[in-house]
């Protein structure tokens, strides 16, 4: 059996460059792992694929990414053996947090252990690119500047700048779906066509100790659409940046906003702050 933790992701940059021929965009983004965790179980079973999951909203047929990867990695190994997995769902879903591309590398990599590393890292990250954009910058630990649809991942050394900082995660409750914020570009032509250098500007802020330029160089172009449709996320970012936060910004294609604070316990009172003003459905406090 191997049993492994499946991490968050926040956007600190998600920069749109145009709208691509294959219906996907062209982007860069700065990726920063979040120590906020599900957990995913496996072990060999006779035949199939037998997914359960604690929260039962959740899919555990062949829609299911943990599904669709198990599957994907059985077929490209040739084993003929089946799996089970259960999944310890934590992370809120279609919450701009990557929950569920995680879900899907760690299930590429808890297989791979579970069957003696039959596959290589390079014939996982092909596997990882066919199940979705975000899922190979989840086969390694780093933070990450992503460009291409966000498949093509350069790993960068952990940010020593913000070891020690405090992150705030909020959830509004509501998620909001990734093809739908794709979408509302068309109707943001500024937006839809970014100029580069964004990502690449605030991982150098980042490397070379900046700490106080990070919030100005925060920025994700979806977040034009999610304002405009729910405007309590710009109260919140408000709320946010009266408490002391560094920099503020919607993460992915939303709905979920971090909050960076130059100390936990800043965050935490942020925290405490927040869950007083507002009806949040889920809040988590991490160092880094
Ligand atoms: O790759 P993933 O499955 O996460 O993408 C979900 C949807 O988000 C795509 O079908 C597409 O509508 C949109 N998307 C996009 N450009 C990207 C990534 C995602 O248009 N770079």
């Amino acid at each position: 059996m191997v049993e492994l933790d499946s991490p968050c992701k926040v956007n600190l940059v998600l920069n749109i460059l145009g709208r691509r021929a294959d219906g996907f965009h062209e982007l860069e983004t700065l990726m920063l792992p979040v120590p906020v965790h599900d957990r995913l179980r496996f072990a060999e079973a006779p035949s199939g694929i037998e997914l359960t999951c604690s929260d039962s909203r959740l899919p555990v047929d062949g829609s299911n990414l943990v599904h669709r990867a198990a599957s994907a990695f059985l077929a490209q190994a040739g084993i003929s053996k089946g799996v089970a997995i259960h999944l310890e769902k934590r992370i809120p879903m279609a919450a701009g947090l990557g929950g569920g591309s995680g879900n899907a590398a760690t299930t590429l990599l808890g297989l791979n252990r579970l069957f003696d590393s039959v596959l290589s890292g390079e014939s996982l990250n092909r596997l990882a690119q066919g199940l979705g954009s975000d899922v190979p910058f989840f086969l390694q630990d780093k933070p990450a500047l992503a460009v291409g649809r966000g498949e093509q991942v350069r790993s960068l050394a952990p940010f020593s700048t913000l070891q020690g900082c405090g992150l705030l995660l909020v959830h509004p409750g509501f998620g909001i779906s990734t093809p739908w914020a794709y979408q509302q570009l068309a109707r943001f032509p500024q937006v839809l066509r970014g100029q580069p250098g964004r990502a690449q500007q605030l991982a150098d802020a980042l490397q070379a100790g900046r700490l106080a330029d990070v919030g100005g160089l925060l920025f994700n172009s979806l977040e034009a659409p999610a304002l405009e449709k729910y405007p309590i996320l710009g109260l919140y970012q408000d709320r946010l940046s009266k408490a002391g936060a560094l920099g503020r910004l919607m993460s992915g294609s939303g709905s979920s906003t971090f909050a960076l604070f130059a100390k936990p316990d800043v965050a935490r009172k942020a925290e405490v702050d927040f869950k007083n003003t507002f009806t949040a459905c889920w809040t988590a406090v991490v160092t880094l």
